[in-house]
């Protein structure tokens, strides 16, 4: 199985790329609903939590890990790596990073995501790493993951919030914004509206899953040890009915979640 974690729900939006992309393979999905937010929490919490969501997965046959959480993939990813040398593990953040060096026209690009994201400044040094002459602007956008759990993605108060954080990123004339957050996806309307006309907008589900996509192309012998089907688990630390339509509503599809404690 393909095992994808997030702090939350938010790594649906990935799940429902991977979906798209690679709509044979069975899932397994673990959100941390119990201790989410992770975007405010300390490295080492952090790095605690994403080791315990990968266990979790593997105990759960998962045979290829996916870290959906931008958060996590910031600051766990390569701790995760070392524990778990032997098992592909896929972040959201270089392919993201290579489809924002790929389509920027100036070199200036805007990165939004939560604080602990913005500050590990791990998009910085990967877009300096491929070319050392791009701009990159971080801005962390916390309120934003509130408000699209709350669905407010069309409210005067998101447009209000979205123009306070994006205005900085706007006078610094950025033409590519990376959305570093697995909640900034549902907000691109707005986003977008607030970057600045002729800003391209990258989202790193679509770029993670069609690397992912490609990887098992490449690696046949991986490919193979993955199960087909539809019939995904989705499992979450605690449930709520909200939670529970709100990860529906973000899949497109109709769920079932089960409550899976971590300890
Ligand atoms: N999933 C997190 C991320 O993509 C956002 C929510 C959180 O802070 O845990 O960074």
């Amino acid at each position: 199985m393909i095992g994808i974690f997030d702090s939350g729900i938010g790594g649906l939006t990935v799940v429902k790329e991977v979906i798209k992309q690679l709509p044979d393979y069975q899932l397994v999905y673990f959100g941390d609903t119990a201790r989410t937010p992770y975007g405010n929490k300390s490295r080492e919490t952090i790095i605690k939590y994403a080791l315990e969501d990968t266990d979790f997965l593997i105990r759960h046959g998962a045979k290829l890990i996916i870290i959906a959480c931008n958060t996590a993939s910031a600051v766990a990813s390569a701790e995760l790596k070392a524990k778990y040398p032997e098992m592909p593990i896929f972040e959201v953040i270089s392919p993201a990073v290579n489809k924002a060096n790929q389509i920027t026209k100036t070199g200036r690009i805007g990165v939004i995501g939560t604080r602990a994201t913005i500050n590990s400044r791990i998009y910085e040094e990967k877009i300096k790493a491929l070319a050392d002459r791009r701009q990159v602007f971080g801005q962390p956008c916390p309120l934003f993951v509130p408000l699209a759990e709350e669905g407010w993605i069309d409210k005067p108060v998101t447009k209000m919030v979205a123009r306070q954080y994006l205005l900085p990123l706007k006078m610094k004339q950025i033409d590519t914004l990376i959305l570093g957050c697995t909640h900034y996806p549902l907000l691109k309307p707005i986003i977008k509206l607030r970057a600045g006309k002729g800003v391209r907008l990258v989202d790193p589900a679509e770029e993670t899953a069609s690397r992912v996509k490609k990887f098992l192309i490449d690696n046949k012998n991986i490919a193979d040890q993955l199960t087909h089907g539809s019939n995904h688990a989705f499992y979450f630390s605690d449930l709520t009915p909200h939670l529970s339509s709100l990860a529906s509503q973000w899949l497109g599809q109709p769920i079932k979640p089960v409550l899976q404690q971590l300890n």
